[in-house]
Formats: structure tokens, sequence, C-alpha cells
């Protein structure tokens, strides 16, 4: 019997549970949030509470998927941080309860290592996968960090943003539109149909590898503001160009460090990660900027790049083939670095 490994992630709004036996696949569970719609963004104890009442049933669904036992389960990994802190308490102590009862061992992960090493995460046997050194562009609602990846537990961030992560300027500016929260996939939908080139928006000056977004968001204000003073239809008449106006600054400011990254350092491998890895935009421009500087690029499956179990699981993995288990008094961390 190989080793069987259960993730649990429960670390923002999405409580996700997946199977892996050795590094392949059996199972991904993810019971999204709905109830933070109406609030336009994530409400804390809500979470908390909506991910008491979906643990079990998605850690049930996660086993019978994989068509394993219970004691099928070699170690138990979960998500112990950065996040909400009552969220991650959820996922914590159910882990820690479910160890003891099965008396297996568990396995702490840092959710930004599990976005990194989501690329390792194999449905089949022929699936590829990294080698070391590798570059991250990890870009979420709350990150956007460039990683120099050498090994699963040795990651150096080499730049990181100043303000607002890649997400918060896609969410936020979708809010000035009008857009539903979260209003990234809704300017991925809009900008296939828009001009990029209609309007321009202002781009950071940072030196080094960090990123900044809140200027981008202020002149995406005030543009709005300015043009609905005379056309108060303005938004409403614009949806689409303004959308893909906005990805495309996003994506070049992002691509821009990237290949800073990408000379300094002289690796030649690319991946990506984080819920804005999914933007058709943001796939598409690194895999062009990839295949014209000869670089190897992977691009994740699009169930991969919001927050999932998957991503714990193997991140487990790693650490229970080291043996690097948890003890029992560990806590869960609001805020840790890699
Ligand atoms: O990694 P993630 O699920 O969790 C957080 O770090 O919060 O990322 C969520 C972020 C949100 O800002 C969301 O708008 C963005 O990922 N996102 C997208 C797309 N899908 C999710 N942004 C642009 N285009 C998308 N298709």
């Amino acid at each position: 019997m190989g080793i069987t490994i259960l993730g649990i992630e429960s670390s923002c709004d999405d409580t996700g549970a997946a199977v892996i036996r050795d590094g392949i696949l059996l199972s991904n569970v993810l019971a999204s949030q709905k109830v933070h719609e109406e609030y336009g963004g994530v409400v804390p104890e809500l979470a908390s509470r909506a991910h008491q009442q979906n643990i079990v049933p998605v850690v049930d669904s996660a086993i019978r998927r994989a068509g394993i036992d219970k004691s099928d389960i070699t170690a138990i990994a979960f998500t112990r941080g950065p996040g909400l802190l009552g969220s991650l308490l959820v996922g914590t102590s159910f882990a820690k309860g479910l160890s003891l009862g099965l008396r297996v061992p568990i396995v702490d992960v840092n959710h930004l290592h599990g976005h990194v090493l989501s690329h390792f995460v194999r449905e089949n046997e022929s699936d590829e996968v990294p080698g070391y050194p590798f570059l991250c562009l990890l870009v979420s609602g709350g990150n956007s960090q460039i990683i120099l990846v050498r090994n699963y537990d040795d990651m150096e961030i080499l730049g990181q943003t100043i303000d607002d992560a890649a997400g918060e300027a896609f969410d936020k500016c979708a809010k000035v539109m009008g857009l539903p929260y979260p209003g990234g996939p809704h300017i991925d939908r809009l900008a296939a149909e828009g001009d990029p080139k209609r309007f321009k928006f202002a781009k950071p000056h940072i030196p080094g590898l960090d990123y900044s977004f809140s200027g981008l968001k202020t002149s995406f204000l005030y543009t709005l503001r300015d043009a609905v003073k005379d056309n108060p239809d303005f938004i409403s008449r614009n949806m689409a160009d303004l959308a893909a106006s906005l990805q495309a600054t996003i994506i070049d400011i992002l691509i821009d460090k990237l290949d800073k990254a990408v000379k300094q350092t002289g690796v030649k491998t690319v991946a990506i990660g984080g819920g804005v890895s999914a933007n058709s935009g943001v796939r598409n421009a690194v895999a062009d900027y990839c295949c014209r500087h000869r670089l190897k690029a992977f691009i994740p499956k699009r169930s991969f790049t919001t927050d999932n179990a998957a991503m714990v699981a193997i991140a487990g993995y790693y650490k229970f083939l080291s043996k690097e288990f948890c003890p029992y008094d560990a806590a869960p961390f609001a805020r840790v670095s890699l």
C-alpha cells in the first residue's frame, strides 16, 4: 500500500479536501461559500461557520471519491496559515481530531507553499512537473509575488507587492464598474470582447522586482469618475473596453517584473499560480512570453489555481517523505511568509 495523504484546506472561503496516493491525485473536493457574495467580500465570521458546516461532508466525499477507506490514510496535511484565523482553526482542529482518531501523523502546510507546489499534483503518472529551480509568479487576492523555487522547502521571494495584490486590483476596479464580487472572473469574461488599447491607465515605476497596483486602481477610478460627469452611461457603454484595457495593464505590469526576474536569475522554467492565474489573458501572456524567450512554462489547470486541497496534500506528501511532522500544540497563523 502506498503513501496516502488526506489534504485539508480552510484558509479563506473554500472548504477543500483531497486525497493523494504516492503523488497521484485520487480526489479533490471543494465547497465554495456563496454566503459572502451579497457583502462584496469575505466575512471572516461567516467563513468559519460555513467551514464548520462543510468540513465533515467535504472530507467524507473526498475519501469516498478516492475509493479508499479512512484506515488507508497514512497522514493528514492541513493548511496552518496564512489566512483567516477562524477559518484556519476549523481545518487545524479537524485535522488534529481525525489524526488522533486514526492514529496517523499530521503535517502542517504553508498555504503559499501549497500554491507553488500545486504544479506537482499529478493526475496521471505521465503528467510533467517542473524541474528545480523555477520561478513562480504567485498572483492571488492576497499576494503578488515572484518566487525562486529551489526545492519543495526552499523558496525565496524575489519581489512582492508593496500595496494591493493583482487580484485586489481586479476586484476593486470591477466593483467601481458595478460588477459582483469577486470581480476578476467578470473582467476576464468582458475583456474577451473589448479593445485592450482603448484606455490608458497608470503603470507603476517601482525599482527592483516589487509590484504595486494601487496607482493603477486610483487611475482607473479617476478615469471613470471624470467620464461619468459628462456621460452618466459611460461605464455601461464601455464595459468590455474598460475590462480589456484594465486587464492588459495588469498583465503588462506582471510580465514586466517577471521578465526582470528571468533575466536576473537565468532560470529557464516559469510557473504561475494563485486565483489570478485563472485569468485567460494572464495565462496567454505568460505562455507567449515563455515561448518567445525559450522558457518552459507551467500553466496550472484552472481547478488548481484557486484555493484547493490537492495542493495542500502534495505539499504535505513531500514533508511526510522528509518526516516533517507537526506537533499537536501547533496553532494556526494568520500571517506567515514563505
Ligand atoms: O488564490 P485565490 O483564490 O484566493 C485569495 O488569495 O483570495 O484568489 C482569488 C483572486 C480574486 O481576487 C479573484 O478575483 C481572482 O483571484 N480571480 C481572477 C480570475 N479568477 C479568480 N482574476 C482575474 N481573472 C480570473 N479569471
